[in-house]
């Protein structure tokens, strides 16, 4: 049963799709409070769990922080952090009467869960205009379903991009990328996507290609895709400032760019210096930036990944000028010398400032909203445009695509990966946290940046993560220029890394039937343990195993120097492990505490009691993978209902 309740004038946000009437009814589970902005605030029993947020840091269980939900690009997701990429606004709160609560409102919220007072709930944000979803249900999982219903299908992606996808932030050339697939196909690790950075691009110009590094891209791509392997670039939300080129040209004489108050364009920094923000909340210029992706996907494209989209602002023409005074006061000051911490902070404080959100504007059917109320919605509405463009452009075909910055509402267009994760052991936890998380706000295509994109990474702390990445549906290896090389074939002992790899495409068939299964039927693929297990008195309490689909739950090792570590069984189940000879180990475990060894080189899974899973043989590309050589591992006299479609067709909604 889900009700709706209206404050104000909301911003439509378009994050649910079914037709809800707005009720008179009082609020039940809390106190809404209009008088200084909105707040709503509720208590909590002492062992009440709280789920929800999606992408965010901490636990599954949200309870005992603050989070804000203000899309940020901060490159260090720390326990300190308050948000990160994204704002997914729903929680669920468990217990005697379990509830749940969405928050439709595209500005800063917070969400304090007992973290001002540990029994306390508050939610607010500064401006009473906004929609509340206050759902009941049997179980905080009933909660997820009914809401996973009023938003809408999640998206679904080609079947290709459940292979191996390789990435580094810095590969400029065909050369390049050759090079790339050609030491994976040397060494038959398998892969099947190989992402272009920025460095494609013309002077980080979105939609070129730099013609002297790909003289002949239309071929490059042929040639790639002769070998197996999608090329799947980045775009970014800023368009550069540059007279003669289209897409800056087009935008600027049809006033699709985000304006100041005086109707000038508004100025950003970011990659290629100065740019202009599409203004992707205004459907014709949405449209227009979606349909710009065609240049790309007439030369044989089928993905994409959009990024800087919160939007990223390394700093406005403003806040650029500001600074400018300021040093030329500092500078005239005889007494001030040397360089201060004021100074420096002055410039730091330059990046994603939230000043310039209220020095920007969009076009809502002719309406001036300022960005700031609506900063939430940019990402989601940049890759709603090339969603929308793609069933234009290529009805046919089901094209990649995930997003950074994203609101609900987004995971009926796209993915998302997780931004700029590090290589610390703590960040594989917090990946595994994520995943249950995000599917619980309508997000099903997701991953991290496996091994970590940020800092120096180690060959086990790659080996471990991936053992985790295997289940993820996007898993892609991806690292920042200047970071320790980072693909796989720069590590001793190359076979290891054959073999992990090849672990994620003899369970394909599993996880593309698990994934499509959780998308038509708007479910979840990753569930806490308390989901399945209510009524268990350790199950609620683990934050380090997910249950994967029907059939499996899932528990890496993510501590350096383990040789195995301790997992939790809510019932018996059969220990599996897929070990570096190829061969499959399988050990029937009783219900309880145990400690399971694992090498770094094994991947582990749970199959549920009287379960089984599909598994083939490793192939190098998803199009290669033979199924005839399909055998079922787990419970014997178990069966399982495969999913199986031919993986391009776009699915009818
Ligand atoms: C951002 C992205 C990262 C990318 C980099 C360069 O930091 O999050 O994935 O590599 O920009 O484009």
């Amino acid at each position: 049963m889900i009700k709706k309740y209206q404050y104000g004038k909301p911003f439509e946000t378009d994050a649910v799709v079914e037709k809800i009437p707005v009720t008179s009814d009082a609020v039940p589970y809390g106190t809404v409070c209009t008088e200084n902005g909105f707040s709503f605030t509720c208590s909590l029993e002492k062992n009440d769990a709280v789920y929800g947020l999606g992408e965010n840091i901490r636990g599954i269980n949200k309870r005992g922080y603050l989070y804000i939900s203000q899309a940020s690009d901060d490159g260090v997701h720390t326990e300190a952090k308050h948000s990160l990429y994204a704002a997914h606004n729903f929680i669920v709160v468990s217990g005697e009467e379990p509830f749940g609560l969405f928050v439709d409102y595209p500005g800063r919220l917070s969400f304090d869960i007992g973290y001002t007072e540990q029994n306390t709930i508050r939610i607010s944000c500064d401006d009473a205009n906004l929609y509340l979803y206050v759902i009941n249900g049997d179980s905080p999982y009933d909660i997820v379903k009914q809401f996973r219903k009023i938003i809408g299908r999640s998206y679904i992606p080609p079947r290709f991009a459940f292979g191996f996808g390789q990435s580094r932030w810095g590969y400029a050339s065909a050369d390049d990328f050759k090079k790339v697939v050609k030491e994976h196909r040397d060494a038959h690790i398998p892969m099947d996507m190989l992402y272009m950075d920025i460095d494609y691009m013309q002077d980080y110009k979105d939609f070129t290609v730099n013609q002297q590094e790909f003289p002949d891209f239309k071929a490059f791509v042929e040639e790639m895709k002769a070998q197996n392997i999608h090329l799947v670039p980045i775009i970014d939300a800023g368009v550069k400032v540059e007279e003669g080129y289209s897409v800056y040209e087009e935008g600027k004489a049809k006033n699709y760019f985000c304006k100041r108050k005086d109707g000038t364009d508004f100025e950003a920094a970011v990659w290629p210096g100065w740019t202009h923000f599409p203004d992707v909340l205004n459907p014709e210029a949405r449209a227009w930036f979606g349909s710009n992706y065609e240049t790309l996907i007439s030369q044989g494209i089928d993905g994409f990944w959009n990024d800087m989209n919160e939007p990223a602002i390394f700093y406005s023409r403003e806040g650029f000028n500001e600074v400018k005074d300021y040093i030329k006061d500092f500078l005239a000051d005889g007494a001030r010398e040397n360089l201060t911490f004021e100074l420096q902070e002055k410039v730091n404080s330059l990046a994603n400032n939230t000043k310039d959100y209220d020095r920007f504007y969009h076009n809502v059917n002719g309406e001036m909203i300022p960005h700031r109320m609506v900063h939430n919605l940019f990402g989601y509405n940049m890759t709603r445009a090339a969603g929308e463009a793609f069933e234009k452009i290529c009805p046919d075909k089901r094209i990649l695509l995930f997003s950074r910055s994203s609101y609900i509402g987004m995971h009926r267009y796209g993915g998302i990966w997780t931004g700029d994760n590090k290589s610390w052991w703590s960040h594989i936890l917090l990946n595994l946290k994520m995943l249950p998380s995000l599917n619980m706000c309508g997000f099903l295509y997701v991953g991290a940046d496996l091994g970590g994109f940020g800092d120096d990474t180690t060959r086990d702390l790659v080996l471990r993560w991936l053992a985790l990445g295997v289940f993820t549906p996007l898993m892609r290896n991806h690292s920042a220029i200047d970071t320790r090389n980072q693909e796989f074939y720069q590590f001793e002992n190359t076979e290891d890394f054959r073999h992990v790899i090849g672990v994620r495409y003899r369970l394909i068939p599993y996880l593309y039937s698990e994934y499509m299964k959780a998308a038509l039927g708007n479910d979840m693929m990753f569930k806490p343990l308390a989901f399945e297990y209510p009524d268990d008195t350790f199950a609620p309490q683990v934050e380090d195993q997910l249950m994967l689909g029907n059939e499996i739950m899932i528990a890496p090792v993510y501590t350096q120097n383990a040789n195995g570590r301790y997992v939790y069984l809510p019932e018996e189940m059969i220990f599996v492990k897929f070990l570096p000879d190829g061969t499959i180990a399988q050990e029937t475990l009783s219900q309880g505490h145990h400690y399971v060894e694992i090498a770094l080189n094994e991947v582990p899974l749970f199959i549920r009691k009287g379960k089984c899973i599909p598994v083939v043989d490793a192939a190098e590309c998803v199009d290669q993978i033979d199924f005839n050589t399909m055998q079922y591992i787990g419970y014997e006299s178990a069966s399982y209902d495969l999913y199986d479609d031919d993986g391009v067709t776009p699915i009818a909604k």
